[in-house]
């Protein structure tokens, strides 16, 4: 390597004197325009920082002249949001159920609200869109333990079921062999005749007997029919569609030992057009009444 600067003989250009194996150096001054960019970005930083919140001190930062905030912003956005949607709340909170519903703007307000109500409240529960979970009822459905109409839905999510409200839904189902109300023989019996009226492979003569134990011990929830009463949250046993599993195992281990879930109430948790919204965002989901 040698220090030599000269000029390059192909391109008329000096170099910087650097030489590796007989390659050497050109010293190309940068382009123009590179360099002025490269001065326009300096100067722009030196003014956004006298201009905009830009130095971190110890506690706090500058505030630049402009005084600009972002925080600031969103809380303006935030409150023209509110400002742009007190007058629909204010309607929703005056209007009837079923006003809501009839009423276009209402509706599609209600619902785009409680949809995103339901997303923080009730999915972690429901699921996203509602389609339940092993003791979780799918709300997407018309088979309702409780009932599907408006009036019972909004009712629901203000009172719970089993929770802690007074005005609380309420209904348990025995635990029937944990509390010895029945003997394991009857618990098999009444099982099989549960998989019988739900239309499952059964044990004839056992199903036979527990007719008599379903009548008995049974029917004064699920009803004679075994399609349940949605007054007392008793699930319909016919049908297809069960809360905690219609195979054999599961059927045993509900008369065994019911789990009797519990439904947390909104009533102090969520305001009243809120829970409005939520009951119209059910509701439409598939199978309100
Ligand atoms: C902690 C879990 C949990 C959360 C959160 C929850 N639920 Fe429930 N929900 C339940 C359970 C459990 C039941 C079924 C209770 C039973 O066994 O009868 C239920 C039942 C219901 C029913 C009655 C369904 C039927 O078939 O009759 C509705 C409607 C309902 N929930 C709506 C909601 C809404 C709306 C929210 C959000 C505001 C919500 N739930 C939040 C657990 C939850
Ligand atoms: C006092 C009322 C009551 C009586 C009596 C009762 N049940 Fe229930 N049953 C319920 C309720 C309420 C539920 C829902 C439990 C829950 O939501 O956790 C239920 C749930 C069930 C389920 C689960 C349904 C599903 O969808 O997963 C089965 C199966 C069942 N009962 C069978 C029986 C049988 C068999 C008997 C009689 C031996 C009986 N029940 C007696 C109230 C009753």
């Amino acid at each position: 390597m040698s220090d030599k600067r000269e000029i390059d003989p192909v391109t008329g250009q000096e170099t910087t004197g650097h030489e590796w194996d007989g390659i050497r150096e050109l010293d190309t001054p940068m382009p123009r325009w590179w360099l002025w960019t490269f001065y326009a970005t300096i100067a722009w930083s030196v003014a956004y920082m006298i201009a905009m919140p830009a130095i971190p001190l110890v506690s706090d930062y500058t505030k630049g002249v402009l005084g600009y905030s972002q925080r600031e912003s969103v809380r303006m956005d935030i409150a023209e949001a509110r400002e742009a949607q007190s007058g629909l709340r204010s309607r929703i909170e005056e209007a009837s159920l079923e006003e809501i519903l009839d009423v276009a703007d209402l509706r599609e307000f209600a619902v785009a609200g409680g949809q995103s109500a339901f997303a923080v409240n009730c999915s972690q529960c429901h699921g996203s869109g509602g389609a339940g979970a092993p003791g979780y009822p799918n709300l997407n459905d018309d088979a309702w333990v409780w009932g599907g109409s408006l009036e019972r839905i909004h009712e629901i999510i203000r009172v719970g079921i089993r929770s802690e409200h007074p005005d609380t839904l309420f209904n348990e189902m025995p635990a029937f062999l944990k509390d010895e109300l029945l003997p394991r023989d009857q618990v098999d019996d009444v099982v099989e005749y549960v998989l019988a009226i739900s239309g499952q492979d059964h044990e004839v003569e056992s199903a036979d007997r527990g007719r008599g134990v379903f009548l008995e011990q049974c029917a004064a929830c699920h009803m004679e029919s075994g399609k349940g009463d949605r007054e007392l949250g008793a699930p319909n046993l016919t049908d297809a569609i069960w809360l905690y599993g219609g195979d054999r195992e599961s059927i045993w281990n509900t008369v065994a030992d019911p789990r009797n879930g519990v439904m947390p109430n909104w009533d102090d948790k969520l305001d009243p057009v809120t829970r409005k919204q939520l009951a119209i965002y059910v509701h439409q989901l598939g199978g309100g009444e």
